[in-house]
């Protein structure tokens, strides 16, 4: 090949303009010849992380050649385990087949090589300045905040600002969208005829393990309770262990579904889980009905809001429970819905999905600002 031979024969100016079209063709295969050979001498493109792939992916592709092979899976690195604790990470083929897989790995030395990070705000809320990344971030890499905590239990948020790329959260507004449940449809679901509530024997429990007395939620409590009864299981209340807790819960026709903290779309495991999985009405303390509507039907739970006060909430589950007919009315999406619950590989393959389709330029310039 010589691609850089210079002919000087005079030529028509039509032909001097392909000629050199030609020759800038030809100069641009030998240029990302070159570089893939450097970013990849041992020629395969799935081997492992000394492969910078990235780079040479993005080198000019070159026609006179076959096309690449498939592209290789991101590199993403979980930053750290969620509170500590390693969880179970699944090909994301597995989970949806059909989709992108990429190497999910929590090994710290990935991070030259790493696509993304994804940075729980757990273990780093401490110290963020020295609890983050500290090596210069490769060309590139995108980092992820990424958070299943309301922002009342989020310390440090500003200390954030300016370093992240992406949300990850349980708002339906974060980048990476990662409820703590939602519906999928479902063809099969009893009707209100096949439901048997004999079984429900009991009216209203909760399970609370951090009670604070001052809290809205044990406030609100104290008030409901002078007029119905209500079992309260947990930590100082009457021990519920985790083994009997849904056949315990599935006794009860109501579930208190109190949130800790008050704030768009934190909406927890207490609805997805202890409620509505135990197949108790969920009754619900938390941001704005509004917010509930984004993820269930209106008639799936009842919000405290919806009441004037706690006593006319009362005689409404009351009234409730003395009607059969009624009641099942909470029951009739789950003809055709069913809950959905998260858990820690779906929302690293969300995560992996969504880093494999978008690829814009983006910064987050506060966190602080946004999750409030
Ligand atoms: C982490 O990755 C490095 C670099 O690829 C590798 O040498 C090391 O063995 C890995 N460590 C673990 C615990 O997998
Ligand atoms: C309904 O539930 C009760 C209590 O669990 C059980 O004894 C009864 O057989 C059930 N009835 C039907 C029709 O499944
Ligand atoms: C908790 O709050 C209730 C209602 O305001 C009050 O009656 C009760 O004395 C409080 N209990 C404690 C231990 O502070
Ligand atoms: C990611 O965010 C950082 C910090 O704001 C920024 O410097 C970098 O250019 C961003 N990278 C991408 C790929 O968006």
């Amino acid at each position: 090949m010589e691609p850089l031979r210079q002919t000087q024969r005079p030529r028509p100016w039509r032909q001097c303009v392909a000629g050199l079209l030609f020759q800038l063709l030809l100069a641009l295969c030998v240029f990302s010849y070159l570089r893939v050979s450097r970013d990849n001498p041992s020629g395969s493109w799935l081997s492992g992380p000394n492969t910078t792939v990235a780079r040479a992916a993005a080198a000019p592709a070159c026609q006179t050649t076959p096309g690449p092979p498939a592209r290789r899976p991101l590199v993403v690195l979980l930053w750290t385990w969620p509170f500590h604790v390693p969880v179970e990470l699944r090909r994301c083929s597995d989970l949806r087949p059909g989709t992108a897989d990429c190497q999910l790995t929590a090994n710290r030395s990935m991070y030259p090589w790493a696509d993304a990070v994804i940075v729980h705000h757990r273990e780093v809320s401490a110290q963020p300045r020295t609890q983050l990344p500290q090596a210069p971030r490769p060309p590139g890499q995108r980092w992820v905040w990424f958070s299943l905590e309301s922002p009342s239990h989020c310390r440090q948020l500003r200390a954030l600002d300016g370093y992240f790329n992406l949300t990850m959260s349980y708002r339906s507004d974060s980048d990476i969208f990662t409820p703590y449940g939602w519906l999928e449809p479902w063809s099969g679901g009893p009707t209100a005829a096949q439901l048997n509530l004999s079984a429900k024997t009991e009216l209203v429990a909760w399970v609370v393990s951090n009670w604070r007395n001052a809290s809205a939620r044990v406030q609100y409590y104290h008030q409901l309770r002078a007029h119905l009864p209500v079992h309260v299981f947990g930590a100082s209340h009457q021990p519920l262990p985790r083994a009997s807790m849904m056949e315990v819960l599935s006794r009860y026709k109501f579930y208190l579904a109190f949130e800790n903290s008050q704030h768009p779309d934190y909406i927890t495991e207490k609805l997805w889980r202890n409620a509505l999985e135990a197949w108790a009405v969920p009754v619900v303390l938390g941001p704005p009905r509004s917010s509930y509507e984004r993820f269930l039907p209106p008639d799936a739970f009842i919000h405290v809001d919806d009441f004037p006060s706690p006593r006319a909430l009362a005689r409404h589950l009351q009234a409730l429970a003395r009607d059969p007919a009624r009641y099942l009315g909470y029951f009739r999406w789950r003809e055709t819905l069913r809950p959905c619950t998260r858990n820690w590989a779906l929302d690293y393959c969300k995560a992996c999905w969504h880093l494999q389709e978008e690829h814009r330029y983006q910064v987050v310039p506060s966190i602080a600002s946004w999750f409030t």
